[in-house]
């Protein structure tokens, strides 16, 4: 098992490529299953969440081949087996985007429950009542849904409750459904924007992308094409907090502003010069400690829960109190403890952190523990005093691509070792 070894202290200066959006590649390498010819996606990530994916895909009889660094050739025009197993669905919960679209193109699939994870229950309850709404028959037994339709039909599905996977399920289910389906109350994330376009490339009838309400009008067959996905916004707003917690100034490049709004508004108020252009973002904190900002986490467009614990890490050495709330997942405070033995003033009560700012944390050895959370803790490591160990790294090898040899680009002390 590798650990990371950080050296906090030093401000980070330099300018950094983010990489592909990990929450984009997921969706739409599960809809490379609705083509009926192959598909080859430019700007993908290399993360372990996507090996994973191709390897739930190759199980169920895609073929693939990694073109490039970053380009993948994606063949799922014939699944054998449409079962997505156990082993590999609960080391991803995205693994329920088989769901829809194999339900869609082959009017049956076997999906093991994810079952829940580090940061909540998370049921999949939406999904299934979309779905059998659509025209499914779904059972569940033996930790397993069974869903089966004689051909899915177009209709109109309200969501309760925004759910951005159930979103992107019942999109791909509804390309191939037969007439009109309209979803409303849907997530309006911009991986959800991204995953539309693609399917409008690949043939699908997608309109109202980008708001709450999509039309959906079901073709008859989708084709393989090229797309490059999205930049990843929570890569690129890591690497922002990150130079504002070691008070440095930090460009992130090949990223999109337009999609930030929520998170570059919190780091101008934290007191971070912030430029932009049109595919590049520049933090500067011109030396100064950042402040307390509170944070309220929802859904697009705004604050997202996925940089809830990269915030707090920032909130634990800012000038002042805050108040954290977290109202997305109801466990998403794995990184609590392990700040507070940094020398963090975090008291948790409910969904709620309130964070008295100190002047300075102190190394330690931590766990990481989900993806979020142990990029928070390594934001902590940088900006403390002495040597901080972060165990369990495949963590955040789920999210960020070769991140210790992007920090080590913004001059950070880190490295990577074996146990
Ligand atoms: C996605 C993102 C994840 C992000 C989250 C919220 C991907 C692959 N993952 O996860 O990074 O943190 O959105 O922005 O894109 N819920 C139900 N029933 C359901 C589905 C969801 O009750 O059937 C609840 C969840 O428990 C949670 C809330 O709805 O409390 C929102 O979750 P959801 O948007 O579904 O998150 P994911 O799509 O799993």
């Amino acid at each position: 098992m590798y650990k990371l070894v950080i050296q906090g202290g030093k401000p980070l200066k330099g300018t950094l490529k983010v990489s592909g959006s990990k929450n984009s590649s997921l969706p739409i390498l599960f809809a490379s299953i609705l083509a009926d010819t192959p598909i080859t996606l430019n700007n993908t990530p290399q993360l372990s969440d996507i090996s994973t994916t191709l390897r739930l895909l190759s199980s169920m009889g895609s073929e693939w081949i990694l073109e490039s660094d970053s380009s993948l050739f994606v063949d799922s025009s014939t699944l054998t087996n449409l079962t997505a197993d156990y082993d590999l669905v609960k080391t991803m919960r995205a693994s329920i985007l088989v769901l829809g679209p194999m339900l869609a193109k082959y009017g049956k699939a076997k999906v093991s429950l994810p079952g829940g994870c580090a940061i909540g229950t998370r049921p999949v309850n939406l999904h299934l009542q979309a779905l059998e709404k659509l025209g499914a028959n779904i059972e569940v037994r033996n930790g397993y849904i069974y869903a089966k339709t004689k051909g899915l039909i177009g209709t109109e599905i309200h969501f309760e409750q925004i759910s951005v996977t159930a979103t992107e399920n019942i999109i791909m289910a509804a390309t191939l459904a037969k007439g009109l389906t309209t979803i409303s109350n849907a997530a309006q994330e911009p991986e959800i924007s991204d995953l539309c376009q693609c399917l409008n490339k690949m043939g699908a009838k997608i309109t109202g992308i980008g708001t709450s309400v999509l039309n959906i009008k079901g073709v008859k067959n989708l084709n393989g094409i090229q797309y490059s996905v999205c930049p990843d916004r929570i890569e690129s707003a890591t690497y922002l907090v990150a130079a504002a917690i070691t008070r440095g100034a930090v460009t992130v490049k090949n990223t999109n502003p337009q999609v930030m709004h929520a998170v570059l508004e919190k780091l101008i108020e934290i007191g971070a010069n912030i430029k932009t252009d049109k595919n590049s973002i520049t933090l500067d904190m011109e030396g100064k400690r950042p402040k307390a900002v509170n944070i309220k986490t929802s859904t697009y467009p705004n604050f997202p829960t996925d940089m809830q614990a990269q915030f707090t890490a920032l909130n634990t050495i800012a000038e002042g109190h805050s108040v954290i709330t977290e109202n997305i997942f109801e466990n998403r405070f794995m990184h609590i403890p392990e700040l507070i033995r940094m020398g963090a003033d975090l008291t948790l009560e409910g969904n709620t952190v309130v964070c008295k700012g100190v002047k300075s944390l102190t190394g330690a050895h931590l766990m990481a523990t989900d993806l979020r959370a142990s990029a928070s803790l390594v934001l902590a490591g940088l900006a403390a005093k002495g040597t901080t160990t972060i165990e369990r790294v495949y963590h955040l090898d789920r999210g960020y691509e070769t991140i210790e040899e992007k920090l080590k680009l913004l001059g950070a002390d880190i490295e990577r070792v074996q146990d």
